[in-house]
Formats: structure tokens, sequence, C-alpha cells
């Protein structure tokens, strides 16, 4: 089987319910801590695991108890952790809040995601490894150097650029495809057809509610996602490109890919937390 290699971040989610977000200068009270594995890159490695893929996650904990919580998450969901390197800085940490309308709003701690080097993607052998997905909670210039990595062994290169941050031309011109969502197309582009003038082959935007827009150079493509009651809207975005990944390395085309993806972040949005919403291919909403 042709498997998926994340190249990401991995944190512990320490989430907490508020009525409302404090704004500056103001504290409110909220409910007590919830402590759950997270991290763009380890929430990708999971989902796209649960939904079937053979998964290696390349990324950073610390030596600490939220290292060895992420380690066993992603190991009882399957990811292989050999390319999870354990380094002296802490384990990266994500504080969240979730509001009851079910929306969250996070500051990152980065912690051992910032050592994650060129050199560890170098250590990492392309056999077998037919998609690379990244997201940008690790240095600019480790996404940039797999990318590279990945183009040269012929390996399919996906990211999510979330959070948005500046990437080089030749790196953008390898994205097959780029995964933005709306915010971050706004950013980026004024149409979503434009995305492609970055230089990506191709673009996908993640439309909340809506679904997902495919773009490629025959035009844009909408997949919708189910109807959903959100409880949770954490990791949907990860949670969208794991699933995506997965059905790529498969062998899906990109809008049939997408198509699934928007089914699995729609399940995941109707249950608390991220790794922990994400559906096996069973429970995945029609
Ligand atoms: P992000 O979480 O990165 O901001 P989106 O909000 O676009 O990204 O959500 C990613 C995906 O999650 C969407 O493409 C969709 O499949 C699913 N999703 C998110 N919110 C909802 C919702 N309210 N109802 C159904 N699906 C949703
Ligand atoms: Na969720």
């Amino acid at each position: 089987m042709t498997s998926v290699l994340v190249l990401g971040s991995a944190n512990a989610d320490l989430v907490v319910e508020v009525a409302r977000r404090p704004g500056g200068g103001e504290t409110v009270l909220g409910g007590d801590t919830v402590v759950m594995p997270g991290g763009k890159g380890a929430n990708t490695a999971v989902a796209a695991a649960r939904v079937g893929a053979s998964v290696d996650l390349l990324g950073a904990v610390g030596s600490d108890q939220y290292g060895e919580l992420l380690r066993s998450s992603l190991a009882s969901s399957g990811v292989r952790t050999a390319f999870v390197r354990t380094s002296a800085r802490p384990t990266g940490i994500a504080y969240i809040t979730v509001t009851p309308d079910g929306e969250n709003s996070i500051v990152v701690a980065p912690g051992a995601n910032g050592d994650v080097a060129p050199s560890d993607v170098d250590g990492v052998s392309p056999d077998g490894v037919s998609v690379l997905v990244c997201s940008l909670e690790v240095p600019v210039p480790t996404v940039e150097h797999g990318v590279a990595w990945a183009a040269r062994h012929g390996v399919r290169p996906v990211l999510n650029l979330s959070p948005v941050a500046p990437l080089s031309p030749s790196t953008l011109a390898l994205l097959d495809p780029l995964i933005v969502n709306e915010h971050e197309a706004a950013q980026l582009a004024p149409t979503f057809e434009a995305l492609l003038d970055l230089g990506p082959r191709s673009a996908v935007v993640t439309l909340g509610a809506r679904g997902a827009a495919v773009v490629t150079r025959d035009g844009v493509v909408e997949v919708p996602a189910p109807a959903v009651t959100p409880v949770d809207t954490t990791g949907a975005g990860d949670a969208f490109a794991g699933a995506l990944a997965a059905r790529l390395a498969a062998g899906d085309q990109l809008v049939e890919a997408a198509r699934y993806a928007a089914r699995v972040a729609a399940t995941s949005v109707t249950r608390a937390g991220a790794q922990p919403s994400y559906p096996a291919a069973a429970d995945v909403l029609p």
C-alpha cells in the first residue's frame, strides 16, 4: 500500500469552554481544562490513518507528559512515530477557547515543533510514500525542503497553508494541491481561480458548512459538506487535509478526494475536540 507522510506539528490542546471570549485586559471564568492531543501535523496524520491510510508523522515533541500523550494517541490511531523526534524544547501547546456556537480561537506555543529541521526530512526514505502533506506550524524552511524532497522523489506534495506564511514561488509551483480556507484564500488572491496565479498545480478552498471548492486549470468545482449541527470545529481543516491525502494516496482524482474529505471534516465537527472527533471510514457521514 502506498503511504502518506505528514510533515507538521504535534501539540497538546488545552481546551476551555467560555461563554464569551475576554477582550484585552479582561478576565472571564471558563470550565475545567480538557487536555487533548492536537497540532495540525498530528491531527492530519490521525485523520488520514482513521480513514485507512498508512501514515507516518515527521515532527518533534518534548520529553514531557504531553509528548507521551501525543505519541500514544498517534500510535493508538495507527500513525507510525519513528520520525517523531524527541526535542530538548517542551512539547508544543495550543491554548484553545471554545464558545457555545462551536467556534474556537487559539494561541500556539510551538516549542519542539520549532526544532523540526530540513535534516529530519533527509532522514526519511521516500520508498512507498506517495503523498506528502505539510502544514505551517513547523519552520517554513523545513516545509520548503520537504516539498522539494517530495518533488525530487516522485511524491505528490500537498500543503495546507495554515497558518498563512510566505512561501517561495518555487515551493508554491510544486503543490498539488495548495489547501486554504476561505479566509486564507481571501488574503492570497481576489478569486479562487487567481489562486493558481500563485503557482500551484491545483488548489482546494475549504468553505466551512458549504464544503470545498476544487480549483484547477479546467475551472472550479464545488463539493458539498453534509449538513450537520456543529459541536466543535477544532481541527476541521486538518481532518479535511488528512482525508484528502489519504484518498489521493489511494488513487482518487482530486475532486473525488475533496468530496470525501468534506464528508470526513463535516463528521468531525459533530463531536468535541480535534483528533478524538475524527471518524473511521465506517462512521463518515454520507
Ligand atoms: P478551517 O477549520 O481550516 O477554518 P473550514 O471551516 O473551511 O476550515 O472547515 C474545513 C472543512 O470542515 C469544510 O470543508 C467542511 O468539510 C467541514 N466543515 C467545517 N464546518 C462545517 C459545518 N458547520 N458543517 C459542515 N461541515 C463543516
Ligand atoms: Na471536532
